[in-house]
């Protein structure tokens, strides 16, 4: 039976952050294999069979100001489904999106255009044309990166809103993730 968990940096165990740091390295290439440090304050997403992981994606306490309003968000990254095309992915993204309600948190994350559709199959509102509007340290994040899509689930409608309406900077802490 899949079952989900969501242990911190703090709780979770040596063999996991391993596969973690084994799968980063398989799906995302040398850019991505550097290791997690357990001094980052995240949380894991693990979908799980008994103890054997199907998929995990990690939630990054961040914080956001937009239009003179801060916000504490998760920053959903690292979405990884270990066996591709049996439905793992959609499963974990299911269980990040109930986490996210149960916490009333916002969870934001950027992909390629070419997943949005994936992340849409999974509830999310993939959002066009704003990733430049991000900026970390002052510096406008897609410089460094191709245009991305951003997705975003949330509790609060108005936050959504909000993010398309409006046309100005939205400020992180941290790099993008
Ligand atoms: C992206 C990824 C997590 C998807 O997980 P998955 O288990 O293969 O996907 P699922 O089987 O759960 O598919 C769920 C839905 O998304 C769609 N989908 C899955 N991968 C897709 C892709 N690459 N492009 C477009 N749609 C996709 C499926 O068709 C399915 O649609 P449906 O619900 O309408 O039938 C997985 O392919 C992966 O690990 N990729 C490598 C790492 C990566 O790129 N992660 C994303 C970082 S932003």
């Amino acid at each position: 039976m899949l079952t989900s968990q969501f242990p911190d940096n703090h709780t979770i165990t040596d063999t996991y952050i391993d596969l973690i740091n084994e799968q980063r390295r398989l799906n995302f290439g040398d850019d991505f294999s550097g290791d997690f440090s357990r001094q980052l304050e995240m949380i894991y997403a693990l979908l799980l069979d008994n103890d054997t992981v199907k998929a995990f994606g990690t939630l990054l306490s961040v914080d956001l100001t937009h239009h003179n309003t801060s916000y504490k968000i998760l920053g959903i990254g690292n979405v990884v489904a270990i066996e591709k095309g049996h439905g793992y992915g959609k499963h974990l993204m299911i269980a990040i999106r109930n986490y996210l309600a149960s916490q009333n948190i916002i969870g934001i994350g950027f992909c390629e255009p070419r997943l949005s559709k994936f992340y849409r199959a999974c509830g999310y509102t993939v959002i066009k044309n704003i990733s430049d509007r991000f900026h970390y340290s002052s510096a406008n994040i897609q410089k460094d990166h191709e245009a991305l899509d951003v997705l975003c689930y949330t509790p609060n409608n108005e936050f959504i809103r909000s993010l398309q309406t409006d046309k100005t900077p939205i400020h992180i802490n941290q790099p993008i993730w």
